[in-house]
């Protein structure tokens, strides 16, 4: 055996044994000709004591030690790891591989610049705090499995060369030899083969999936990510939710030690828009939107007035608890509101007994003062800003003004806050392109009710769909639908964002073929998995829980893919680069 023992394993237990370690040279320091050296693997550090040169061995040398375990003198203990108690007397070291120099110290290596630490990512990886990330990613990816299986869910392997699918970023394309001028896309997701499996009879399928997708890439984005991808059938919208809520509160309880209670809460996209300006809400602070257009509707602000005498007009505000706002704060709020769309910011500031002063409150009498201050349950010292605008920019305004407002004044409670938003519209109106596009894919199946009701009127804006998301901390981190199983319901869909039916047989013929085959009600959903361990971990970034990640240009720094390829290469596949 090359070690009886790991470098986090031995205690006071073993003091006198005989044993033998292999790991890394993490320090070494000099004692007056006694040399201490930390010993370093995944599981701990162990102290190693011998006479000699501190010259002998360096940091990051991979070696093998022999030795007997001594208690540490009184006094020098370390009571911070589980090893701190001993330390090994060495009777010999031998080398297996020296290290070169250290493009950065190991301990210090999330302190790098991250372009060094993914060039290097495996001496990154031997951080630590570096490995916890991915040993947390592994247990929770077992967790899944091991949740999902007891409720009779079944792991399938889907395609990665495969067809186009419809999530709509742009495809990563691999040109095929075999057959000239054709190609595979790499799956933005395993959407259309998790509908196709339930057409199959399989009923609850999951996958802990790589999806591909050539977007521009932000903290939260990979060109490659994971999802855990799930389909049921025969289900209603509570039945997944159940699953989902099952699978991240015991992540959270066996990976975290964090209990979480469930069932999570849930708004329809409208309440979360009108009350939170955001169809991700982050609700680990209030600052709820009020609508004060009826209070004000004749007031003699003219702003307001105009504004709430139009068709889509609304007064909409948020109350900042305890603002204490100065002159620059209010400067800096308006700043960012027009930023954000807003032609203005108004404010009331909350003095003793809700009383509101502001340069616009001599537009209003004492009654309306009175109400707004009653709307907001306002207290001395809050602060109250409100937007007069059509009533969907108002909300988007005063959505990204709460999350401000929250990081200005610290007002986000610490945990976890997790909540489902249903009821997406099916459509968005695409301004540029002057057309309708589903706001999901177009296999979620509409509102039955606003179906039939706004769809022959042609609108298509009002009808809801029965998408939902699940957001953790104002993060998008699931999201899913009940789907299409009729052939016609289908077909309308296609209709209504232009796609004719050659076109869409092209791209999903194959699964508009497999619902004549007496197809079940289903439906689904993916987790981002790197989002939401990120989240967890309180990281900012996802790369930090991918092992081998590609940096903001969708470049691997340690492979340097991609890299072009020969000229022999391009002609199999009969490729020539313009
Ligand atoms: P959607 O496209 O919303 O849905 O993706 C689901 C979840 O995957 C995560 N995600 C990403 N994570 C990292 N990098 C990316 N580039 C990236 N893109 C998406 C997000 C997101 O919520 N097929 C549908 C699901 C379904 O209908 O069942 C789908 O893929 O956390
Ligand atoms: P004005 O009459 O343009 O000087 O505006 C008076 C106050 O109302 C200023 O504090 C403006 O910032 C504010 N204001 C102007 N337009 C709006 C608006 N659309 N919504 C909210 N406040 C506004």
């Amino acid at each position: 055996m090359l070690r009886t023992h790991t470098c986090g394993e031995l205690t006071e237990k073993n003091i006198n044994e005989a044993v033998r370690l292999c790991g890394w040279v993490d320090t070494v320091r000099d004692h007056g000709g006694l040399v201490f050296i930390d010993l370093r693997d995944r599981y701990g550090k162990t102290q190693l004591v011998y006479s000699g040169r501190i010259t002998d061995y360096k940091s990051e040398d991979c070696v093998q030690v022999e030795g007997v375990v001594k208690g540490r003198p009184k006094g020098t203990e370390n009571s911070k790891i589980s090893t701190g108690k001993i330390e090994i007397a060495v009777t010999t070291i031998k080398t297996f591989s020296s290290s070169g120099p250290l493009p950065f110290e190991i301990s210090k290596s999330t302190k790098t610049n991250e372009e060094l630490r993914m060039t290097y990512r495996y001496l990154d990886l031997r951080n630590p705090e570096v490995q916890k990330n991915l040993f947390i990613r592994h247990r929770a990816c077992q967790i899944i499995r091991k949740v999902l299986d007891a409720r009779g869910f079944i792991e399938v392997e889907t395609p990665i060369l495969t067809k186009s699918t419809p999530e709509g970023a742009r495809d990563y394309l691999v040109p095929s030899r075999v057959n000239r001028g054709e190609f595979f896309a790499l799956p933005q997701s395993p959407q259309l083969f998790k509908q196709i499996l339930m057409v199959s009879g399989f009923d609850r399928y999951f996958q802990v999936a790589k999806c591909f997708r050539d977007e521009d890439l932000r903290a939260d984005r990979q060109p490659e990510f994971t999802q855990l991808d799930m389909e049921m059938s025969f289900l209603e919208e509570a039945d997944l939710f159940g699953v989902i809520e099952e699978v991240l509160s015991v992540i959270l309880k066996e990976a975290f030690g964090v209990s979480i209670s469930t069932p999570f809460p849930r708004l329809t996209y409208k309440e979360a828009m009108s009350r939170y300006g955001s169809d991700k809400p982050d609700l680990r602070f209030g600052l709820a939107i009020e609508d004060l257009s009826a209070l004000v509707k004749n007031s003699e602000f003219k702003v307001f007035k105009d504004v709430v005498s139009t068709d889509k007009g609304a007064i909409l505000g948020i109350a900042v608890p305890k603002a204490e706002a100065s002159r620059k704060d209010i400067d800096d709020l308006t700043e960012f509101s027009k930023a954000e769309g807003a032609k203005g910011l108004a404010y009331f500031k909350v003095g003793p007994a809700g009383v509101l002063d502001s340069p616009i409150a001599k537009f209003f009498d004492a009654a309306t003062l009175q109400k707004i201050s009653e709307l907001f349950k306002a207290n001395e010292g809050d602060l109250i800003l409100i937007v007069a605008d059509d009533r969907a920019r108002a909300q988007k305004v005063l959505g990204a003004l709460r999350l401000r407002v929250a990081q200005w004044k610290k007002l986000a409670s610490t945990g976890f806050h997790l909540s489902w938003v249903t009821e997406f519209p099916l459509f968005k109106w695409n301004e540029e392109d002057k057309r309708w596009e589903c706001e999901h894919h177009p296999f979620t199946c509409p509102h039955a009710e606003d179906w039939k009701k706004f769809r022959p009127a042609g609108e298509l804006g009002k009808i809801r769909s029965r998408a939902y998301d699940l957001v953790l901390n104002g993060n998008e981190i699931a999201s899913g639908s009940v789907r299409i199983h009729e052939k016609s319901v289908q077909k309308e869909i296609f209709d209504a964002i232009g796609l004719d039916e050659k076109e869409a047989a092209s791209r999903f013929g194959f699964l508009l073929k497999a619902f004549e085959f007496g197809a079940p009600p289903h439906g689904g959903i993916a987790l981002g998995i790197d989002r939401i361990l990120a989240i967890f971990l309180g990281l900012e970034s996802i790369r930090e829980v991918i092992a081998f990640p590609k940096n903001q240009k969708a470049v691997c720094p340690m492979t340097e893919a991609p890299s072009p390829v020969n000229e022999r290469q391009l002609k199999d596949l009969g490729i020539k680069i313009r």
